[in-house]
């Protein structure tokens, strides 16, 4: 039947976002992909990161993408939740995160955990914490801040 859609049921099985990102990551870690053309920013720390939620009041969503090599500094979210995410592509590695401790105005190291694909980590208002990309393959996140980061 001709419904006027495309369709090729000889790709009906195929899992796209295993096929597509590894590809696009591949890319990536070779400088084949230019991150700034499809609207990414690129941060101080050279990780690059997109909003996608448009300015959207209630919540704030984030698109990231870290080289190898690359992490954040120590920060916190202020009064906003986090949720977090590893997109996996393929055999994408872990992150690790480093969680901070605050006496006297200053950051301390407070342990660390690993960051697996496919896994959501939380981070609660105030939390002072640290994203690692120890790897050499780039890593893709996507962030969750309720409500929106000031
Ligand atoms: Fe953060």
């Amino acid at each position: 039947m001709n419904n006027g859609i495309a369709t090729d049921s000889k790709n009906d099985s195929v899992d796209f976002l295993e096929y597509l990102p590894e590809k696009s990551l591949d890319n990536l870690n070779s400088q084949e992909i230019d991150l700034m053309n499809l609207g990414f920013l690129k941060t101080k720390q050279g990780y690059f990161y997109q909003d996608l939620s448009a300015n959207n009041p209630l919540f704030e969503m984030v698109l990231i993408i870290w080289p190898g090599g690359t992490g954040s500094q120590a920060h916190d979210h202020g009064n906003c939740l986090s949720l977090s995410t590893i997109i996996p592509f393929g055999q994408t590695p872990n992150l690790t995160a480093k969680l901070h401790k605050i006496f006297q105005g200053q950051f301390f190291p407070d342990g660390e955990k690993t960051l697996k694909p496919g896994e959501f980590d939380v981070v609660l208002p105030f939390q002072v914490h640290e994203i690692d990309n120890p790897n050499q393959e780039a890593v893709m996140t996507l962030h969750v801040y309720i409500p929106r980061r000031k």
